[in-house]
């Protein structure tokens, strides 16, 4: 699919995005392990949390659903069922990492395979700490005679495993969450350390469920022990979604856009920080503090200025950092981001895809190392770019096909349903009419 966008002008409208797709992979494994009945409302149509729903079903637990609602029976810590077949995790990178945790510490076996993107991204970082608490995982080698592993991945479950103590070599809530998982079954307490801190979406849910973490500096602690289910939970509507909104209110001159309901866990929100240090008149309002907070931001369009993003904020904007690098194209004098090489290994080279579409576009844009980019702001211009089958980059460039001049395609915009089928719907309902159209390619 090619997505034509148009220079829209001003933006305007009030908007609901879908719910948190991380939110939910956890709220489904949480439920999954828990004993008792999980309702989970309202459901997303991300393709990502289809595949973790598919996964439970097929270790047995019961699954209930409707167009909105999502009706978990969990069958407790020590009641999966091994799988008659491989779990196809497709794309979903959170649904691979975070199941091979929970899977590690059943007494079965169990093989996650993967799509062809997932397919290249490394899985060593889950593997290792998973061997080290005693499972057995086996996963396919790198061909180039590095230490790297790739799906499908193999996991003979070990029941109990070792607790340990996991210094993460990288700042990754995948990562993290693996190992809380796996450390549900673990013998005695297991702590993970991070070097940066990460979203906390996974010592959230755990909490609701009536187990103990403890957080200790970068040290995070879990106790293993049953989960009861949280009961009726309502998912926050996904920050990473209504980032895209956003930044196009705060760049598109003359703007105002107001999103309800949105995640604004402080571990996740950090772009609306850096956004506000480039000028941008931003108001987030909490209207929900208990287990996710959550609650409306309103944006108004405001001349923004470069900044400076360091290593230790990348983890709370992991996700927003090709749409802040649109931001930085629309601001006045350079913005410099470094410390982004997880980027590297997102759904592609997510600083590749970026700076080939921005350059497009007519944006000056280095590389001084192989994790930093500098943008200069400058005018954008229409041109046809490639999402490179990553849908935050074919959404990020969507975004800034609004604010440059003339007609702007973005190919492969297909992508946009791992995470927010409903993008160009939203795109269209804050723009004047034929503004935002999508062609299907044969
Ligand atoms: C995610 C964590 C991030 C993020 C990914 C989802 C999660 O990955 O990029 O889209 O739900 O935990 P890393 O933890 O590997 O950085």
């Amino acid at each position: 699919m090619d997505a034509i966008i148009h220079h829209a002008g001003p933006l305007h409208g009030t908007l609901v995005v879908p719910p948190d797709k991380a939110i939910c992979h956890r709220a489904v494994l949480a439920a999954a392990l828990a004993d008792g009945q999980t309702i989970l409302q309202p459901w997303p149509a991300a393709e990502d949390c289809q595949r973790t729903l598919e996964a439970i079903r097929s270790l047995g637990v019961s699954v209930e659903r409707t167009a909105d609602t999502v009706r978990i029976s969990g069958r407790g810590r020590q009641g999966l069922c091994a799988p008659q077949e491989a779990l196809d995790c497709g794309e979903s990178g959170t649904t691979f990492r975070l199941l091979a945790g929970l899977l590690a510490g059943q007494p079965f076996e169990s093989t996650l395979t993967a799509g062809p993107s997932l397919s290249q991204r490394p899985m060593r970082r889950i593997v290792e700490p998973l061997r080290r608490m005693g499972a057995r995982v086996e996963g396919r080698v790198a061909a180039d005679g590095s230490q790297e592993v790739y799906a499908p991945v193999t996991i003979h479950g070990r029941h109990p495993l070792r607790a340990i103590r996991y210094e993460m070599p990288i700042a990754s809530a995948q990562v993290k969450s693996t190992i809380l998982l796996a450390g549900l079954s673990a013998d005695g307490r297991t702590t993970v350390v991070e070097p940066h801190q990460t979203r906390d979406h996974t010592e959230r849910i755990l909490r609701a469920c009536g187990v103990r973490l403890h957080r200790e500096g970068g040290a995070v602690s879990i106790d293993p022990r049953p989960l009861n289910s949280p009961g009726p939970l309502t998912l926050p509507r996904d920050f990473s979604s209504a980032a895209f909104f956003v930044v196009a209110a705060c760049c598109a001159p003359g703007s105002r856009i107001e999103l309800s309901g949105v995640g604004l866990n402080p571990t996740r929100a950090s772009l609306l920080e850096a956004l506000r240090r480039m000028g941008a008149k931003v108001h987030a309002r909490l209207t929900e503090e208990r287990w996710e907070p959550n609650g409306s931001i309103v944006v108004e369009s405001f001349p923004l200025q470069g900044i400076a993003i360091d290593a230790e904020e990348t983890p709370g904007l992991i996700d927003e950092l090709p749409i802040l690098m649109v931001a930085a194209a629309c601001a006045q004098g350079t913005t410099r981001l470094s410390g982004l090489g997880e980027l590297r290994v997102k759904e592609t080279d997510r600083i590749r895809s970026m700076v080939d579409g921005l350059k497009c576009l007519g944006i000056p844009v280095r590389l001084p190392a192989a994790d930093a980019v500098e943008i200069d702001g400058a005018r954008l211009v229409g041109a046809e770019v490639e999402s490179a089958g990553d849908h935050r980059t074919a959404m990020s460039l969507a975004v800034a096909g609004l604010i440059a001049e003339g007609q702007t395609v973005v190919r492969g915009a297909e992508c946009v349903a791992k995470s927010y089928p409903e993008f160009f719907d939203h795109l269209r309902a804050v723009t004047p009419p034929s503004t935002v159209k999508t062609v299907d390619k044969a």
